[in-house]
């Protein structure tokens, strides 16, 4: 079978994630080009991953007749417009979360990826993480029972620039969303209603900035599972990442990982080294492994595991957070998905 030919666009942290995952340990691809404004940047992930072309033009990826699949990778504003001009040009997507902040944008991009025909994946990775995958599949075979409760504990380990958190649409669209999609994935049932307690308790700019940096929000599911997520934007012990589940014939939770397991037991304490630091050391199975799905679904013309209505409903479910934070009621989704 021939390999499937690429095409990045971004190569921020993620593009650059990528790009060293597709070439160095992803069977059956050949990454042709890689696109982004910032010429250095573009350039310098050719280089360290031998990828043939950098452009700074990302319509040159769409215009390429050699490509067949793209990876947008760029900034979040750029993502709906990129998703429907790949679409339109025949391009099989591959789109980092979120799709857009606004739901008409979103629906927009999914119109056109419909009317193409092309596969669309969207980027939540934890879906392939062994840990998070393991719980899934112990609700699915009804290892613990039927669910009643879950908790998602999500913490960064410090907050991103101040810059950044004016851009991100906001630490629920930016952050929550993933907790958004565990939690719809791992219980299997769609949320109605969230309600969020918030505030900023990390630094005052975030709060100048218009964002909240702590939150716990209340989830109530279609099947009757109650939840919550809490998230931080700071966790001086590190990316703090876990997960627990309550059902009629069990529980089951998740840890985080660690470099080693090593315990250290001296006549003061006994300790261990603090957990894996952020994402990219904490989710790098799952980043993997989202990319050979992705290209598994195309090669073989299966949909992709994680498809646009997925990327849709965690935005549905943020935006929802932000008007139960800023009306301190609950809010239904469907308020939010009727105006
Ligand atoms: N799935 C995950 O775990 C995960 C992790 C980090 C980021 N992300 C998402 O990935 C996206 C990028 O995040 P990042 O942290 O890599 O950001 P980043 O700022 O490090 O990189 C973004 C890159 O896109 C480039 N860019 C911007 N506009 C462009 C355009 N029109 N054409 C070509 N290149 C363009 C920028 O120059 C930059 O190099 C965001 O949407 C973010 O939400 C997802």
């Amino acid at each position: 079978m021939q390999p499937l030919s690429i095409g990045i666009i971004g190569a921020g942290r993620i593009g650059r994630l990528h790009a060293e995952n597709l070439t160095l340990r992803t069977p059956r691809t050949n990454v042709l080009m890689v696109a982004d404004v910032s010429e250095d940047a573009a350039r310098d992930c050719a280089r360290r991953y031998r990828i043939q072309h950098a452009v700074t033009d990302y319509r040159a990826v769409l215009e390429s007749p050699e490509i067949e699949a793209v990876l947008i990778c760029s900034s979040t504003d750029t993502h709906a417009r990129m998703i429907e001009e790949a679409a339109e040009a025949g391009k099989h997507i591959f789109c980092e979360k979120p799709i857009a902040l606004s739901l008409p944008a979103i629906d927009q991009a999914l119109a056109a990826v419909d009317r193409a025909g092309v596969k669309l994946q969207t980027g939540f990775n934890r879906r392939f993480d062994p840990n998070y995958r393991r719980v899934r599949q112990a609700v699915e075979q009804g290892e613990i029972g039927q669910i009643s409760i879950i908790h998602i504990v999500s913490r960064d380990p410090a907050p991103p620039s101040i810059e950044y958190v004016k851009v991100s649409g906001g630490m629920f669209l930016d952050m929550t969303i993933h907790d958004f999609d565990m939690a719809r994935f791992l219980v299997g049932s769609e949320v109605e209603e969230v309600f969020t307690a918030a505030g900023v308790m990390v630094d005052p700019a975030i709060g100048e900035a218009g964002d909240v940096d702590t939150a716990v929000i209340m989830l109530r599911f279609a099947n009757g599972v109650i939840g919550t997520i809490d998230n931080s934007r700071r966790a001086v012990y590190g990316y703090d990442q876990r997960v627990e589940l309550l059902g009629s014939a069990g529980a089951i939770k998740t840890e985080n990982n660690y470099p080693n397991s090593a315990v250290v037991s001296n006549g003061l304490s006994v300790h261990r080294d603090l957990p894996l630091n952020f994402f990219i050391e904490r989710y790098t199975d799952s980043y993997v492994a989202e990319l050979a799905a992705f290209v598994d679904a195309v090669l073989h013309d299966k949909p992709t595991p994680v498809s646009g209505q997925d990327g849709r409903t965690p935005v549905v479910m943020g935006l929802a957070a932000g008007k139960s934070y800023r009306e301190n009621r609950p809010v239904r989704l469907s308020e939010v998905e009727h105006g």
